[in-house]
């Protein structure tokens, strides 16, 4: 599986934005984790489209991935993949049909995914699992960077891994360069990190140093 590590704006100086965005770029990563809250769906708000269509704008060959921790997706899929989302992803927990919803993603020319919450069974994704691009296991509960890295959310990586083994799985929350390669071991191949990545004077070495070590994990 092709690994793909992707820097969380949220965690980058907002006074600065378009700098943080060409240096996340200039790190090598794959892409731009872009998290947009509701403050309904998770106690907290972040930023919108106008977010997404700057780092179009700013890094236009950067690939941006969209993560709406909303409880209505569905009524800003449009909205989202105008900016310039390449990749949209889902709360399964959210309040829409995630059927109409990943088929609508993927009508607007844009990668899908479904996102699973820290307490939500894995389970709840086999119904998708032929209609997906992405699966996103949260391994801290969504609402703020910054926080601890919830191993005990790895073996539903694990279980993704087993039942679809070419699929990209994604880990978002703690990601660090020590919890990275355990994620790794369970078997993800994408990893999302913000204040990890943002913290660094130097992200371009970060970024290739978690890249390294979560190609050889074991
Ligand atoms: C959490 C967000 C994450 C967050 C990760 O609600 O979905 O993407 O920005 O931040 P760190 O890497 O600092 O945990
Ligand atoms: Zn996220």
């Amino acid at each position: 599986m092709k690994i793909e590590i992707l820097p969380s704006l949220l965690a980058a100086d907002f006074g600065r934005l378009g700098d943080e965005i060409l240096r996340a770029e200039a790190s090598g990563a794959e892409a731009l984790h872009l998290d947009i809250m509701d403050a309904h769906f998770v106690p907290n708000l972040s930023f919108g489209p106008d977010v997404v269509a700057l780092a179009k704008r700013t890094a236009p060959g950067f690939s941006r991935n969209v993560h709406l921790m909303m409880s209505r997706p569905d009524l800003y899929l449009e909205k989202f993949a105008v900016a310039g989302a390449q990749t949209i992803q889902i709360h399964v927990e959210a309040d829409c049909d995630l059927h109409t919803e990943l088929k609508r993603i993927r009508a607007l020319g844009l990668k899908n995914a479904i996102v699973l919450n820290p307490e939500t069974p894995v389970e709840r994704l086999e119904p998708y699992l032929g209609e997906i691009d992405e699966a996103l296991v949260m391994t801290v509960h969504p609402g703020y960077g910054g926080q601890s890295f919830l191993a005990d959310c790895l073996p539903k990586v694990t279980w993704l891994r087993e039942r679809k083994p070419q699929l990209d799985v994604m880990v978002d929350g703690g990601v660090n360069a020590e919890t990275a390669v355990l994620a790794a071991k369970a078997g993800a191949n994408q990893f999302v990190a913000g204040s990890y990545l943002f913290k660094q004077s130097d992200m371009k070495a970060a970024v290739s140093g978690l890249r390294s070590s979560v190609s050889s994990p074991l």
